[in-house]
C-alpha cells in the first residue's frame, strides 16, 4: 500500500510493460507527463474489440456493426460522465489535444474574431496552445496577450484583469507540462467571463491525474488526450459549451459530417457528428472508454492524493539529498502542483543527464517540452523532466536520486 490508499503494486501489476526488466534491473518509467504507459485492461478491451466486435460506426442496420455504434457512443457518455459534462453530445472526438486546440482556433476563431481582437495567454503555454493562435494572428491580425508568470511558476494573477481588457478569449493550461503548476481554473475562467472573454482551457495534463468536473470550471472548451490518461494513441477530447459548438462552423468536411450535400452545397450534421468528419477513431475510443473506467475504478481523488505524496516526497528527499546542486522548477506547495519535475542538475546537460539515467533504466524526458516561450523565462535552452503517474511510487524516487548520484560520479563531481 502507498502512504495514500492507493495500492500502487496491485496498480503496477495491472501494466504489462511496467514488467519488464532490461538488464537485469527494473525499469523506472518516468516519462508519463508526455505519455502514459497502458493498462491491460485497455489493451484487452481493444483487441477483443478488434477479434469479435470490429464493424463501421455509420449506423449501419446489421447487428455487428449496431454493436460497433454503442460501444464507441459508451465512449463518449464514459468520456462526459468522467469530466461531468452536461451531455454526451458536448464530447468531440479528435485526434489529440492538438487537434482538438487547433479545432477552437480555426473555428471559433474565424468565426469570432477581426483584425484587433484580443487572446489571452500564458508564458507556461504547450506549442500547442501556442502555435495555433500565431497562425490565426497572421491570417487575422487578431493580438496576443501574454500572462506572466511568478518566481514560483505559478500565474501572476494580479496581472490577469488587466490584460483581460477588451479581450475576446483566454486560452491557459489547467496543469503546466513543465513545472507542474496547477492553475486556479475556475477562477481564471470567471475572470475571463468577466471580461466578455470565453475560456478555453488545456487540461491535457490536468485531466489525467484529478477530478475534473469542467461544469464547475465553468469553461467554455476544455481539450485533452487519451494517450496521457491510460489510453491509446489517436484519440483525444474537445468538449465544449453546446450553445458555441452549436454556433461554430465545421472544422473538417467530408463524409459522417454532413446532413446533407448537394451540387450547390452542404448542410451540417448535428453535433458531435459535425466535427467527427471520416471515419473515426474508433478502436481507440474503445481503449479509451477501457482507461476510463480503470481510473474511475480507482478513484480520482486517490490518484491525486498518492501524487500528492509522490510530490512531497521527492521535493523534499531531492533537495535533502543534492541541496545546491539541482534546481526543481515550478511551484514547492504540493497543493497547487503535480508529480511533474524539470530540473537542473550540477550543470550537467539536459540530454546528457538523460542518457546516463537510461544506463539505470530511468526513463525521463530532456529538451523544451514543446514550451519554448517558458523555457526563455526559465534562461534554459532545455530541462530534464521527471514526470510521476499512479503507477509510480517513492522506491522509483529513491532510484532516481540513485541514478543522480552515478551521473555525478560520472561527470566527477
Ligand atoms: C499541456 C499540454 N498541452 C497539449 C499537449 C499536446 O498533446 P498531444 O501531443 O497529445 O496533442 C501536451 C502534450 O505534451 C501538453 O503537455
Amino acid at each position: 500500500m502507498s502512504h495514500t490508499g492507493l495500492d500502487v503494486q496491485a496498480v503496477r501489476a495491472r501494466f504489462p510493460v511496467l514488467q519488464r526488466t532490461i538488464n537485469g534491473a527494473p525499469l523506472v518509467y518516468l516519462d508519463s507527463a508526455n505519455t502514459s504507459q497502458k493498462p491491460d485492461v485497455v489493451i484487452d478491451a481493444m483487441s477483443a474489440f478488434m477479434r469479435h466486435g470490429y464493424a463501421p460506426v455509420n449506423r449501419s442496420a446489421y447487428q455487428l456493426a449496431v454493436e460497433a455504434d454503442d460501444a464507441y457512443e459508451g465512449a463518449r457518455r464514459r468520456v462526459a460522465r468522467f469530466i461531468n459534462a452536461a451531455r454526451a453530445s458536448e464530447v468531440v472526438f479528435t485526434k489529440n489535444a492538438t487537434e482538438s486546440l487547433n479545432l477552437v482556433a480555426a473555428t471559433w476563431g474565424r468565426a469570432n474574431l477581426q483584425v484587433g481582437d484580443v487572446v489571452v495567454l500564458t508564458h507556461m503555454e504547450h506549442h500547442a496552445n501556442i502555435v495555433p493562435w500565431h497562425m490565426l494572428a497572421a491570417e487575422r491580425g487578431i493580438e496576443l496577450r501574454w500572462v506572466p508568470l511568478t518566481a514560483d511558476g505559478q500565474l501572476d494573477l494580479e496581472a490577469v484583469p488587466a490584460l483581460l481588457e477588451g479581450a475576446r478569449a483566454f486560452a491557459f493550461t489547467a496543469m503546466s507540462n513543465v513545472l507542474g503548476t496547477i492553475t486556479p481554473v475556475r477562477h481564471l475562467c470567471d475572470a475571463a467571463h468577466a471580461a466578455g472573454a470565453i475560456a478555453i482551457v488545456d487540461g491535457c495534463q490536468y485531466v489525467p491525474h484529478n477530478v475534473t468536473d469542467v461544469q464547475a470550471w465553468n469553461a467554455d472548451f476544455v481539450a485533452f488526450s487519451s494517450h496521457k490518461l491510460c489510453g491509446p494513441t489517436g484519440i483525444g477530447v474537445l468538449w465544449g459549451r453546446e450553445a458555441l459548438l452549436d454556433a461554430m462552423p465545421p472544422f473538417l468536411g467530408g463524409g459522417n459530417m454532413i446532413a446533407d450535400v448537394r451540387l450547390d452545397g452542404f448542410t451540417t450534421a448535428e453535433l458531435p457528428a459535425k466535427f467527427e468528419a471520416g471515419t473515426p477513431p474508433i478502436v481507440e475510443a474503445i481503449g479509451l472508454g477501457a482507461a476510463i473506467d480503470f481510473l474511475e475504478g480507482l478513484d480520482m481523488r486517490s490518484v491525486r492524493q498518492h501524487e500528492v505524496d509522490l510530490a512531497q516526497y521527492a521535493l523534499s528527499s531531492l533537495t535533502e539529498r543534492f541541496g545546491d546542486d539541482i534546481t526543481i522548477h515550478g511551484p514547492t506547495n504540493v497543493e497547487v502542483r503535480g508529480a511533474t519535475f524539470s530540473f537542473a542538475f550540477r550543470g550537467i546537460h539536459p540530454h546528457d543527464l538523460s542518457q546516463i539515467l537510461d544506463q539505470h533504466n530511468v526513463c525521463v524526458r530532456a529538451g523544451h517540452h514543446c514550451a519554448k516561450p517558458l523555457m526563455r523565462v526559465l534562461g534554459a535552452s532545455a530541462t530534464a523532466r521527471a514526470s510521476f503517474y499512479l503507477y509510480n511510487d517513492r522506491s522509483e524516487v529513491d532510484a532516481l536520486a540513485d541514478a543522480l548520484d552515478g551521473a555525478s560520479d560520472i561527470f566527477g563531481f
